[in-house]
């Protein structure tokens, strides 16, 4: 089942409406490379969490004025500390998810406009965009009232790769190149410690100087879940990622370091990186480890937060 928890409906005045939706950091707590397919995609298996910050969508659906004669209008607007680093409208991956929704789902003229708060850094390991591009398809698809699942899979999984497990974004397996969903119910809540170093890298490269392409799978997760069963399941874990992202991106070793000096409980790249994690034993401990990373390395991105958990606090709008 998709979500609708993330998406809030703000104004509705007949024929205009505005709908936000939240975009959070995605997490992969454990990365494992099991394969290659011929078409060069990679098979994986990857346990991964989302986070209580992240990117913001607001899109405004007017009556169309707009609209081109052979598609629906789109105007992008992007704000937020990281706004000014996206690409050119046409090849921002909202963009695309936009128009693939549009072209799926709706006849007539249509005009969106589509504000973006960028607050995490681009190209980093976190899911910045496949969670904008899902974000936008939870949106659009509250915007006009449609319920597909599998239409909304398919069109997610051929945004990319990580954007399905967006669509959830919540603790899940993904496996496959990342389109088959495993949900986790009762996941333990993480306190962590995000950090980027201020270096942006390329997905395709690092897949493209991964060396061995066949690596184990993961092992089931322990029966009683709890953060200390999970963070010593976890250290039996891997990013299989992280030594070709390293080659690539050797700033990884110092956000690394900085991360076990902090007495983090675990400490791990996510995604292709560079951002990588820690994990605390509390909000209060990775606050501190937050604070001290960033006294001594000002210029990276460091951010203190917790892991999304879908209890009482399911019904909640936004983070
Ligand atoms: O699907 P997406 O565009 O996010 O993937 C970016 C790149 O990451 C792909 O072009 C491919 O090089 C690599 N990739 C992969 N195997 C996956 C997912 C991504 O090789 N399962």
């Amino acid at each position: 089942m998709l979500p609708d928890q993330e998406v809030s409906n703000h104004r509705d005045t007949g024929q205009e409406k505005t709908v936000t939706c939240f975009a959070p950091a995605k997490i992969n707590l454990a990365l494992h490379v099991t394969g290659q397919h011929s078409d060069g995609y990679h098979e994986l298996e990857t346990l991964v969490v989302f986070c209580d910050i992240g990117d913001e969508i607001e899109i405004y659906h007017g009556s169309a004025p707009g609209s081109q004669p052979d598609g629906p209008r789109i105007d992008l607007a992007n704000f937020g500390p990281y706004g000014e680093t996206l690409p050119d409208p046409q090849d921002n991956i909202v963009y695309k998810a936009a128009m693939a929704f549009t072209q799926e789902f709706l006849t007539g003229e249509q005009s969106l406009t589509i504000r973006i708060e960028k607050n995490l850094p681009v190209a980093s390991g976190i899911g910045g965009g496949s969670a904008d591009a899902a974000a936008t398809l939870l949106a659009v698809q509250d915007l006009f009232e449609t319920r597909d699942e599998k239409r909304m899979a398919a069109i997610a999984a051929n945004l990319g790769a990580d954007v399905p497990m967006c669509l959830h974004s919540r603790a899940l397996i993904a496996r496959g190149r990342g389109e088959q969903i495993e949900l986790l119910e009762e996941f333990p809540q993480l306190h962590m410690v995000l950090v980027n170093p201020g270096v942006c890298v390329s997905t395709p490269e690092v897949f493209g100087k991964l060396q061995g392409k066949q690596n184990p799978p993961l092992t089931p997760l322990p029966a009683k879940l709890t953060p200390d069963t999970l963070i010593r399941w976890l250290h039996q874990k891997r990013n299989d990622l992280a030594a070709p992202a390293l080659a690539l991106a050797p700033e990884i070793h110092d956000v690394l370091e900085a991360l076990r000096s902090s007495d983090a409980l675990l400490r791990r790249m996510s995604g292709s990186g560079a951002t990588c994690f820690g994990i605390y034993p509390s909000f209060e401990s990775a606050e501190n480890a937050a604070l001290q990373i960033s006294q001594n390395q000002p210029g990276w991105w460091v951010k203190a937060c917790k892991s999304r958990s879908f209890g009482k606090e399911r019904k909640h709008n936004l983070r």
